[in-house]
Protein backbone atom coordinates (compact mmCIF):
# COMPACT_ATOMS: atom_id res chain seq x y z
CA UNK A 1 0.00 0.00 0.00
CA UNK A 2 2.57 2.47 0.87
CA UNK A 3 5.60 1.04 -1.54
CA UNK A 4 5.83 4.57 -3.32
CA UNK A 5 5.86 6.68 -0.05
CA UNK A 6 8.56 4.22 0.73
CA UNK A 7 10.96 5.28 -2.36
CA UNK A 8 9.54 8.58 -1.70
CA UNK A 9 11.13 8.05 1.90
CA UNK A 10 14.28 7.16 0.63
CA UNK A 11 14.40 10.06 -1.58
CA UNK A 12 13.58 12.84 1.51
CA UNK A 13 16.25 11.22 3.96
CA UNK A 14 18.90 11.56 1.00
CA UNK A 15 17.68 15.44 0.96
CA UNK A 16 17.50 15.53 4.67
CA UNK A 17 20.90 14.58 5.56
CA UNK A 18 22.95 15.53 2.51
CA UNK A 19 25.99 17.16 4.01
CA UNK A 20 26.54 15.30 7.83
CA UNK A 21 29.02 12.69 7.70
CA UNK A 22 29.87 9.91 9.59
CA UNK A 23 27.73 9.06 12.72
CA UNK A 24 24.49 10.29 11.25
CA UNK A 25 24.89 10.12 7.80
CA UNK A 26 22.28 8.80 5.17
CA UNK A 27 24.32 5.80 4.94
CA UNK A 28 23.09 5.26 8.71
CA UNK A 29 19.63 5.38 7.54
CA UNK A 30 19.87 2.97 4.98
CA UNK A 31 21.72 0.29 7.12
CA UNK A 32 19.00 0.57 9.31
CA UNK A 33 16.33 0.30 7.02
CA UNK A 34 18.22 -2.91 6.00
CA UNK A 35 18.72 -4.29 9.17
CA UNK A 36 14.99 -3.82 9.67
CA UNK A 37 14.32 -5.47 6.73
CA UNK A 38 16.05 -8.41 7.35
CA UNK A 39 14.53 -8.92 10.79
CA UNK A 40 11.51 -8.09 9.94
CA UNK A 41 11.26 -11.01 7.12
CA UNK A 42 12.18 -13.35 9.53
CA UNK A 43 8.73 -12.45 11.62
CA UNK A 44 5.53 -13.67 11.54
CA UNK A 45 2.36 -10.84 11.47
CA UNK A 46 4.26 -7.86 11.30
CA UNK A 47 3.76 -4.94 9.33
CA UNK A 48 6.37 -4.58 6.64
CA UNK A 49 5.28 -0.82 5.39
CA UNK A 50 5.64 0.78 9.15
CA UNK A 51 9.02 -0.76 10.07
CA UNK A 52 10.43 0.35 6.70
CA UNK A 53 8.99 3.85 6.83
CA UNK A 54 9.94 3.71 10.75
CA UNK A 55 13.27 2.89 10.24
CA UNK A 56 13.72 5.29 6.98
CA UNK A 57 12.60 8.25 9.37
CA UNK A 58 14.30 7.06 12.37
CA UNK A 59 16.32 9.99 12.60
CA UNK A 60 14.89 12.84 10.91
CA UNK A 61 13.59 14.93 14.06
CA UNK A 62 16.42 13.22 15.81
CA UNK A 63 17.56 16.59 18.52
CA UNK A 64 21.47 15.78 18.01
CA UNK A 65 20.74 17.77 14.20
CA UNK A 66 17.44 19.22 14.06
CA UNK A 67 15.47 21.27 16.02
CA UNK A 68 12.15 19.87 15.41
CA UNK A 69 9.72 19.40 18.46
CA UNK A 70 6.93 16.35 18.21
CA UNK A 71 8.38 14.84 14.92
CA UNK A 72 7.84 17.77 13.09
CA UNK A 73 9.41 16.70 9.98
CA UNK A 74 8.55 12.99 10.23
CA UNK A 75 4.47 14.19 10.55
CA UNK A 76 4.98 16.91 7.45
CA UNK A 77 6.61 14.20 5.32
CA UNK A 78 4.05 11.66 6.35
CA UNK A 79 0.69 13.59 6.01
CA UNK A 80 2.29 15.09 2.41
CA UNK A 81 2.35 11.43 1.02
CA UNK A 82 -1.16 10.77 2.36
CA UNK A 83 -0.81 8.08 4.85
CA UNK A 84 -3.14 7.52 7.56
CA UNK A 85 -3.24 9.21 10.69
CA UNK A 86 -3.12 6.10 12.71
CA UNK A 87 -0.21 4.79 10.91
CA UNK A 88 1.43 8.16 11.47
CA UNK A 89 0.75 8.19 14.87
CA UNK A 90 2.36 3.77 15.16
CA UNK A 91 5.26 5.21 12.97
CA UNK A 92 6.14 8.05 15.49
CA UNK A 93 5.80 6.43 18.50
CA UNK A 94 8.28 3.68 17.14
CA UNK A 95 10.50 6.39 16.38
CA UNK A 96 10.63 8.29 19.75
CA UNK A 97 11.32 4.60 21.22
CA UNK A 98 14.40 3.94 19.04
CA UNK A 99 16.81 5.80 20.61
CA UNK A 100 19.12 3.79 22.87
CA UNK A 101 20.63 7.65 24.59
CA UNK A 102 16.80 8.55 25.45
CA UNK A 103 15.48 5.22 26.49
CA UNK A 104 18.09 3.80 28.51
CA UNK A 105 16.54 0.14 29.08
CA UNK A 106 13.40 1.21 27.98
CA UNK A 107 12.22 -1.39 24.33
CA UNK A 108 8.80 -0.56 22.45
CA UNK A 109 6.08 -2.43 23.12
CA UNK A 110 4.99 -3.04 19.97
CA UNK A 111 7.17 -5.91 17.19
CA UNK A 112 7.34 -3.22 14.77
CA UNK A 113 9.09 -0.87 17.24
CA UNK A 114 11.19 -3.66 18.78
CA UNK A 115 12.45 -4.21 14.95
CA UNK A 116 13.44 -1.21 14.34
CA UNK A 117 15.04 -0.38 17.59
CA UNK A 118 17.30 -3.57 16.43
CA UNK A 119 18.21 -2.35 13.15
CA UNK A 120 19.33 0.86 14.96
CA UNK A 121 21.50 -0.74 17.49
CA UNK A 122 23.18 -3.11 14.98
CA UNK A 123 25.13 -0.47 13.23
CA UNK A 124 26.54 0.74 16.82
CA UNK A 125 28.20 -2.47 16.66
CA UNK A 126 30.60 -4.60 14.50
CA UNK A 127 33.04 -2.72 11.65
CA UNK A 128 30.40 -0.24 11.21
CA UNK A 129 29.88 0.62 14.98
CA UNK A 130 33.68 1.01 15.26
CA UNK A 131 34.04 3.16 12.35
CA UNK A 132 31.17 5.17 13.56
CA UNK A 133 32.75 5.62 16.98
CA UNK A 134 35.92 7.11 15.46
CA UNK A 135 34.14 9.06 13.39
CA UNK A 136 31.75 10.51 15.91
CA UNK A 137 34.86 10.98 17.98
CA UNK A 138 36.21 13.16 15.03
CA UNK A 139 33.41 15.27 14.24
CA UNK A 140 33.58 16.20 18.37
CA UNK A 141 37.46 16.74 18.75
CA UNK A 142 37.79 13.62 21.17
CA UNK A 143 40.61 11.48 21.88
CA UNK A 144 40.73 7.81 20.52
CA UNK A 145 40.92 7.16 24.11
CA UNK A 146 37.11 8.46 24.47
CA UNK A 147 35.72 6.52 21.49
CA UNK A 148 37.00 3.24 23.39
CA UNK A 149 35.71 4.53 26.58
CA UNK A 150 31.96 4.71 24.66
CA UNK A 151 32.68 0.85 23.83
CA UNK A 152 32.58 0.02 27.14
CA UNK A 153 29.99 2.62 28.29
CA UNK A 154 27.36 1.54 25.37
CA UNK A 155 28.43 -0.53 22.58
CA UNK A 156 29.41 -3.38 24.53
CA UNK A 157 25.96 -3.51 26.04
CA UNK A 158 23.73 -3.40 23.04
CA UNK A 159 24.53 -7.23 22.84
CA UNK A 160 21.84 -8.08 25.63
CA UNK A 161 19.92 -5.41 24.62
CA UNK A 162 18.71 -6.85 21.49
CA UNK A 163 14.81 -7.60 21.17
CA UNK A 164 14.13 -10.31 18.17
CA UNK A 165 15.88 -13.21 17.41
CA UNK A 166 17.83 -12.56 14.03
CA UNK A 167 18.58 -9.18 15.46
CA UNK A 168 20.33 -11.18 18.36
CA UNK A 169 22.08 -13.44 15.93
CA UNK A 170 23.40 -10.44 14.26
CA UNK A 171 24.57 -8.75 17.33
CA UNK A 172 26.45 -12.08 18.59
CA UNK A 173 28.77 -11.59 15.39
CA UNK A 174 29.55 -7.75 15.64
CA UNK A 175 29.87 -8.00 19.31
CA UNK A 176 32.78 -10.62 18.69
CA UNK A 177 34.11 -8.08 16.58
CA UNK A 178 34.38 -5.74 19.10
CA UNK A 179 35.96 -7.75 21.43
CA UNK A 180 38.79 -8.74 18.75
CA UNK A 181 39.00 -5.16 18.02
CA UNK A 182 39.74 -3.89 21.95
CA UNK A 183 42.08 -7.18 22.22
CA UNK A 184 44.72 -6.13 19.32
CA UNK A 185 44.06 -2.23 20.44
CA UNK A 186 45.36 -2.77 23.53
CA UNK A 187 47.85 -4.98 22.59
CA UNK A 188 49.38 -2.55 19.69
CA UNK A 189 48.95 0.43 22.39
CA UNK A 190 51.82 -2.15 24.59
CA UNK A 191 53.91 -2.04 21.91
CA UNK A 192 53.50 -6.15 21.15
P1 LIG B 1 21.36 7.17 19.02
O1 LIG B 1 20.82 8.57 18.93
O2 LIG B 1 20.84 6.25 17.94
O3 LIG B 1 21.29 6.57 20.38
P2 LIG B 1 23.86 8.44 18.96
O4 LIG B 1 23.44 9.64 18.19
O5 LIG B 1 24.07 8.52 20.43
O6 LIG B 1 22.89 7.23 18.66
O7 LIG B 1 25.18 7.90 18.29
C1 LIG B 1 25.45 7.93 16.92
C2 LIG B 1 26.75 7.18 16.66
O8 LIG B 1 27.82 7.84 17.34
C3 LIG B 1 26.74 5.76 17.22
O9 LIG B 1 27.44 4.89 16.36
C4 LIG B 1 27.42 5.88 18.55
O10 LIG B 1 28.06 4.70 18.97
C5 LIG B 1 28.41 6.99 18.29
N1 LIG B 1 28.66 7.74 19.53
C6 LIG B 1 27.75 8.36 20.32
N2 LIG B 1 28.34 8.91 21.39
C7 LIG B 1 29.65 8.62 21.27
C8 LIG B 1 30.82 8.92 22.07
N3 LIG B 1 30.74 9.62 23.20
N4 LIG B 1 32.01 8.46 21.63
C9 LIG B 1 32.12 7.76 20.47
N5 LIG B 1 31.07 7.45 19.69
C10 LIG B 1 29.85 7.88 20.07
NI1 LIG C 1 19.97 5.96 14.22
Amino acid sequence: MYEQVIEEAKQFIETLFAGNSGGHDVGHTLRVYQNAITIAQKETDCRMEIVALAALLHDVDDHKLFSTENNENARRFLKQQQVKQEDIESICQIINLVSFSKNKGRHPDTLEGRIVQDGDRLDAIGAIGIARAFAYGGEHGRTMESSIDHFHEKLLLLKDEMNTETGKEIAENRHQFLLDFLCEYEKEMKGL
